[in-house]
């Protein structure tokens, strides 16, 4: 039996046993109630609530503009759906840079207003004293560092991080002090696979990869990109399990088509 399917409830333990046992991490992104029942029941590790909302369910072009509250709605959709997998809900852009008091209290409001196991939230030494405040209120922590999008604008392009020496060697030491301060895991988004190997070895804690290479020690991807619910995001590192924006589109016009011609509904499908 592999590690996880013994586990009745993924916790943060749970991963770093994985971790240790060395057996992957599976995560995805969930926003609503009916998604991560599905996801949940078909075993998949981890559930992120991420902040990629302001994207695939608000249609924003960056995860800027969404809300505490508005993350604080998906994620109690996403909890009253789950029985087994870990919860983590994304810190939105706003909600913890400013200040360690701001981050803590905007934590508190995430866990104890959705119910969800841990936070996740984005960037290194810059954002320490956030996630000490965090800890120490027993609050757990999931790091993100290389591509983080809250940092769009500082970024100017979502293409590769930490290419470069200085960027690279700037990652090494946030890892490190992401795990010192406490992080059970940590994102990588986005660098080359063997910079990731590198940090993933020189941690004792779960890395967690998307864009990262098959190095890390888990993977996660947005619903809608591996659902093909999006045709026009189709990045190097995406692998689409469904074609469901053919498949929804393919229903849709039938059904119209069956209405239009008083196909629907049949006689057996009234009362
Ligand atoms: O918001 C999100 O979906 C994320 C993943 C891309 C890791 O942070």
């Amino acid at each position: 039996m592999s590690v996880h399917s013994a586990f009745k409830k993924v916790t943060t333990h749970s991963l770093q046993q994985m971790k240790k046992q060395q057996e992957k991490i599976s995560m995805l992104t969930a926003y609503d109630y009916s998604f991560a029942k599905l996801f949940d029941e078909s075993g998949i590790d981890v559930i992120l609530v991420g902040d990629s909302a302001a994207n695939v369910m608000a249609g924003h072009e960056t995860t800027l503009p969404i809300t505490l509250d508005q993350m604080i709605y998906h994620g109690q959709s996403v909890v009253r759906a789950v029985k087994r997998a870990l919860v983590v809900v994304d810190l939105p852009f706003g909600s913890y840079q400013s200040n360690s008091s701001l981050a803590l209290a905007s934590a508190i409001r995430i866990m104890k207003e959705t119910g969800a196991h841990a936070v996740k939230l984005e960037g290194g030494e810059e954002v320490l004293e956030s996630i000490n405040a965090i800890v120490k209120a027993g609050i757990p922590v999931m790091g993100h560092l290389g591509l983080t999008p809250q940092s769009i604008y500082q970024f100017g392009s979502y293409t590769v991080r930490a290419k470069d020496e200085d960027e690279a060697n700037a990652l090494k030491k946030n890892i490190q002090l992401l795990q010192d301060a406490g992080c059970f895991a940590v994102v990588l988004e986005k660098i080359p696979a063997a910079l990731a190997k590198e940090v993933t070895e020189s941690i004792s804690i779960p890395t967690i990869g998307i864009g990262a290479g098959k190095y890390c020690d888990g993977q996660v991807l947005v619903m809608h990109d591996m659902l093909g619910i999006n045709t026009e995001f189709k990045p190097r590192f995406l692998r689409q399990y469904l074609q469901l924006h053919e498949q929804i589109t393919n229903a849709v016009q039938q059904y119209i088509s069956d209405v239009k011609e008083n196909q629907f509904p049949s006689d057996k499908e009234s009362y």
